[in-house]
C-alpha cells in the first residue's frame, strides 16, 4: 500500500522583494495531524512563507502540493477554501466589530452580512469559543476591547470557523503568559488529536519542545534542515542551525557586588518612586533603582507590571505617590517632564504606541533625539542618519538598509528599531517592556549584552518580561508581583524560575 501523501508539501519556494531574497528555494513538508514547528533568527523568512501558503504573496518559483495534488494559491480566499487557515504574526481583526462579525468576517460577503446579524452566527461564534475553552468571551462585544490572549483566541476562533485541515500560527504565544500558553497548547493538542495540523512559529526554544512533533530550520531565506524530531533534537543544534554559530552564553555576566554594600551617600537613586499608587491598577509602590542596576518586574500579564512602567513614565496619572529622576521630582502624569528627566519606554505594543510603519528606518530611530540633528532649523541628516545606523547595528537590525520603511522588516526586526530609538536617546533610566518579545534567540544574547553594557555605563534599567529566565537571567534584583502588589523581592541569583513561578502564581504571604 503506498504511503499516504502528506497534508502539505511546499518545493522549491523563492520569493523576492525590491533588493531582498526573502525565500530562496525553501522546502516544507507537514502530515496531517502534526504540529510542525517553523524555526529561524529575526529575518530568516517564516512569516514570508507562511504568507506564501497563506495566498497573501504569490511565490516567484516553486510547487505547493495539498493532499499530493499541486495547486495554485492567488488569494487568501483559494488558501481558505483548501482549509488553510493563518494566524498571521499581527493579527488582522478588526478593533470596531463585535467578535461574532470578526469570526465570520472571511465567509462569502452576501452570507456574512446576514450570518453575523443572526442568532445562529451567535449560536455558532459561542460553540467556537466554547471548543476553544473560553466560553466566556461575549459573542456581542467589540474585538477592540478584549485583551491580547483573548483576541488571539477569537483569531483561532476565525481559523476553525473555516474548517481548517491546517492552522498556521505565527509567534501566537508573543503575547502570552504562562498560563495562556498552556491554554494555548491544550487547545493545539486537542486540533492536532483530531487530524488537523499545525504548524507553529515561535522563538521559545522550550516551547518547540513541549508542543512540537518536527521542526523546519530557516536561515536567510533557505531551508537548513528540515523535519527534525522536535523533542530529541538538542536545543543547542538547533540554535546552532538558526544562528550559523554557537551561542554559548546566552545572559552577559553580572558585575560582581558585594551583597549588602549601600552606594555611597553622595550617589543618588537614578530613579525614585515613592508610594506611587493606581487606585485599581497597583498598591503602593517604593522603589529606588541605582545607576548601573538592572531591576527586574516579574508577574504574570495583568498584575500591574506594565502599567507601573507607564505610570513612571508619565503616560498614567498616579493616584498617590511621587516618581523622583536624578533626585527630581516629576510632574505627575506628563511624559514630556519624564523625557526631560532622562527616562525611556520601550513600550510592549510597538506597532500601535512605537513606531512610524511607513517612515524609514533612520526616522523611527532617530524620532525622540531630532533636536540633536537640528542646525540652524534644519535637519542635518547625514548625522541623522550616521547616529542611527550605529545604533541599529549594534543591535543587529536586520536589513542594513537605513532608508527602508520600517513596515518592510520582520516583527523582531522592528522591535529592534523601538530598541535602537531608545538607545540613540541616551537616556538614564531605560524601562523596557517585554523588550525581546518576537526577538530571535541569537539576536537576544546581543542585545542583552548592549542592556547589559549599558548599565555599566551607568544606566538604570526597569525591566518587564513574561519570561522568567529572562527577569533571572539579566536582572541583578527582582520584584516579584501579584495582583498589583509586590510580593517579594530578591537578589535575581537567589531565585530559581520555580520560586518566582510560584509566587507569581498564587505565591506567599507577602514580605
Ligand atoms: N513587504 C515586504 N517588502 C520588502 N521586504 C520584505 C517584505 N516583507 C518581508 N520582507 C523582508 O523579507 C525578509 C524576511 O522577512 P520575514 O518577515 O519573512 O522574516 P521572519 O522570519 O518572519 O522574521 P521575524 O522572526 O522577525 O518575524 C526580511 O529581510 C524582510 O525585511
Ligand atoms: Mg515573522
Amino acid at each position: 500500500m503506498a504511503p499516504e501523501p502528506p497534508l502539505l508539501s511546499m518545493e522549491g519556494i523563492t520569493k523576492s522583494f525590491p533588493g531582498v531574497r526573502a525565500l530562496d528555494g525553501v522546502d516544507l513538508t507537514v502530515l496531517a495531524g502534526e504540529t510542525h514547528c517553523l524555526l529561524g533568527q529575526n529575518g530568516a523568512g517564516k512569516s514570508t512563507l507562511i504568507k506564501v501558503l497563506a495566498g497573501a504573496h504569490r511565490p516567484d518559483s516553486g510547487r505547493i502540493v495539498w493532499c499530493g495534488e499541486e495547486i495554485t494559491l492567488n488569494s487568501p480566499s483559494a488558501a481558505t477554501r483548501r482549509g488553510i487557515a493563518t494566524l498571521h504574526q499581527e493579527l488582522d481583526l478588526v478593533d470596531g466589530l463585535s467578535v461574532a462579525e470578526n469570526i465570520h468576517l472571511g465567509h462569502e460577503p452576501t452570507t456574512a452580512g446576514f450570518i453575523v446579524r443572526s442568532a445562529a452566527a451567535r449560536d455558532r461564534t459561542a460553540r467556537l469559543l466554547e471548543r476553544l475553552g473560553h466560553p466566556r468571551i461575549d459573542p456581542a462585544a467589540p474585538v477592540g476591547v478584549l485583551p491580547a490572549a483573548q483576541r488571539q483566541i477569537v483569531s483561532m476562533a476565525r481559523a476553525l470557523s473555516h474548517d481548517a485541515r491546517l492552522i498556521v500560527m505565527d509567534e501566537p504565544s508573543a503575547a502570552l503568559d504562562p498560563d495562556e500558553v498552556a491554554g494555548l497548547f491544550r487547545i493545539v493538542r486537542g486540533l492536532t488529536a483530531e487530524g488537523v495540523a499545525v504548524v507553529y512559529i515561535s522563538h521559545r526554544l522550550e516551547e518547540i519542545r513541549r508542543i512540537g512533533d518536527r521542526v523546519t530550520v530557516l536561515k536567510d531565506g533557505r531551508s537548513v534542515a528540515a523535519g527534525l524530531p522536535a523533542r530529541t533534537t538538542p536545543a543547542r543544534a538547533v540554535v546552532s542551525l538558526m544562528t550559523g554559530r554557537d551561542v554559548g552564553h546566552v545572559f552577559p555576566p553580572r558585575p560582581v557586588r558585594a551583597t549588602g554594600t549601600t552606594p555611597a551617600p553622595a550617589v543618588r537613586p537614578a530613579l525614585s518612586v515613592q508610594g506611587l499608587t493606581r487606585a485599581g491598577e497597583f498598591a503602593p509602590l517604593d522603589l529606588d533603582l541605582w545607576p548601573g542596576e538592572i531591576v527586574g518586574l516579574a508577574g504574570l500579564v495583568g498584575s500591574g507590571r506594565s502599567e507601573i512602567l507607564e505610570t513612571i513614565y508619565g503616560a498614567r496619572r498616579p493616584t498617590a505617590g511621587t516618581v523622583l529622576a536624578g533626585g527630581e521630582r516629576l510632574r505627575p502624569g506628563s511624559v514630556p517632564r519624564a523625557v526631560r528627566a532622562g527616562i525611556g519606554l520601550a513600550p510592549e505594543e510597538r506597532k500601535t504606541q512605537g513606531l512610524l510603519p511607513t517612515e524609514s528606518v533612520t526616522r523611527n530611530v532617530s524620532l525622540a533625539c531630532l533636536g540633536r540633528f537640528s542646525r540652524g532649523g534644519w535637519i542635518d541628516r547625514a548625522a541623522e542618519r550616521a547616529a542611527a545606523r550605529r545604533a541599529t547595528r549594534s543591535l543587529s537590525l536586520r536589513p542594513d538598509t537605513p532608508d527602508a520603511q520600517v513596515r518592510t522588516l520582520s516583527g523582531g526586526n522592528q522591535q529592534k528599531a523601538v530598541l535602537a530609538r531608545w538607545l540613540l536617546r541616551g537616556c538614564k533610566v531605560l524601562l523596557l517592556d517585554e523588550p525581546t518579545r518576537g526577538v530571535d534567540v541569537g539576536a537576544r544574547a546581543e542585545l542583552y549584552a548592549v542592556i547589559r553594557a549599558l548599565a555599566a555605563d551607568g544606566l538604570a534599567v526597569l525591566l518587564v518580561s513574561s519570561e522568567i529566565p529572562e527577569v533571572l537571567g539579566l536582572a541583578d534584583r527582582v520584584l516579584v508581583l501579584r495582583e498589583g502588589r509586590v510580593v517579594h523581592t530578591a537578589e535575581a541569583r537567589d531565585l530559581d524560575e520555580h520560586r518566582v513561578l510560584d509566587l507569581v502564581m498564587e505565591g506567599s504571604p507577602p514580605v
